[in-house]
């Protein structure tokens, strides 16, 4: 791996910052807090998910859970239901496990060691730099795709950010820089730095309380940096989702309880080409179920992009009739839908059913 030089006065720097952030951070839910479960939820929260998102969705958590072992002994589905729309499900899953964890190992106090922290399920070196910093005051790094951004231009580390490996370079780097004087608010200056300064395009250096320490700006090369390759393109499946109505009721799925979207709740799908007729859907659907689906037809189509995947989604409705359903379906109401925690792309399906007065 490349080396880096710190050419900057590291006690101006360290003071500009955090003086900066002091006068200048927004008044953010989580910073009202030093309790370290609630730092913890927001840090897990803000992973791939922007802060005006995450408030509503924090707010209510920690009304909900507001203490360690209330999430520790809270209902799965209770708590998927609460993370609902906010994505990536298997963060909430994990954060559950972790605090289960502190529960039963640590008397219900989080760890602060970044070694016991880090061994904690969905903890990795961000969170729990952040958690320590942030909670407890310490000098760790805390190194997101942010705080890259912001260290590659004040010290024109040309490394490519997209490599995993990347990230030690700035771990050592932060290491090398943070103050000891206030860990919390170093770390938290570079986060807010990243977030309403130097942004991804069109950063604002000439309000950047940094500027004179940043190589980037001295050599007006802000605009190169970082240096991040593109992410290649996901694959792309195709399905069939269908609601299947008897009486009041519709079919619903609890998916499986790992992989994409565990345990969350869809209506009966299957990989079928786009386009794929009715009068197939209602075939396989009665093979399936080993009944009578018919009627189908079709009300919507629509993509979801994940990460690493694209869905694109015929939505069908049909009528089922003395279906032979498999442990993990069930029929529910309307009231009862609204209980189960149902993803991005099934919730778009949702929508086009309530466009038509079907739920
Ligand atoms: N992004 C990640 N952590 C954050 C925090 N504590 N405050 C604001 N934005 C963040």
């Amino acid at each position: 791996m490349e080396g880096f030089t710190i050419n900057i006065e590291k006690k101006q720097f360290q003071n500009d910052l955090v003086n900066w952030f002091h006068e200048e951070k927004r008044d953010l839910p989580w910073r009202r807090t030093a309790d370290p479960y609630q730092i913890w939820i927001s840090e897990i929260m803000l992973q791939q998910t922007r802060v005006d998102t995450v408030i509503p969705y924090y707010k209510r958590f920690v009304e909900r859970f507001p203490t360690l072992r209330d999430l520790a002994n809270a209902d799965e589905e209770i708590l998927l239901k609460q993370w609902e729309g906010l994505g990536y499900y298997s963060r909430a899953r994990n954060l559950q496990a972790g605090v289960k964890e502190v529960a039963e190992k640590y008397g219900g106090k989080v760890p602060d060691s970044r070694k016991e922290i880090s061994a904690l399920k969905g903890v990795g070196p961000y969170t729990a730099g952040a958690v320590l910093s942030i909670a407890y005051g310490l000098p760790e790094h805390a190194v997101d795709g942010n705080v890259m951004r912001v260290l590659s231009r004040i010290l024109l580390i040309d490394e490519d950010i997209a490599k995993p490996k990347t990230r030690k370079v700035f771990e050592e780097a932060v290491t090398e820089l943070i103050s000891h004087e206030d860990p919390s608010a170093f770390n938290q200056g570079l986060m807010e730095l990243g977030a309403l300064i130097c942004t991804p395009t069109s950063p604002k250096c000439l309000l950047c309380p940094v500027r004179e320490h940043c190589a980037a700006f001295h050599e007006g090369r802000q605009n190169e940096l970082p240096v991040k390759t593109k992410a290649k393109a996901g694959k792309a499946v195709d399905y069939a989702m269908v609601a299947i109505r008897s009486g009041e009721s519709l079919l619903m799925e609890k998916r499986p309880s790992k992989g994409l979207l565990a345990n969350m709740w869809q209506f009966p799908m299957a990989e079928l080409p786009a386009s794929t007729e009715t009068a197939e859907v209602e075939e396989l659907l009665s093979e399936q179920f080993k009944g009578t689906v018919e009627n189908a037809e079709k009300i919507t189509s629509f993509k979801h992009v994940f990460s690493h995947l694209t869905w694109n989604v015929d939505g069908f409705i049909a009528e089922g009739k003395d279906l032979q359903i498999p442990e993990n379906m069930k029929w529910v109401n309307a009231a009862e839908m609204e209980l189960l925690p149902i993803a991005g792309p099934v919730q778009k399906m949702k929508t086009a059913l309530k466009s038509r007065g079907d739920v």
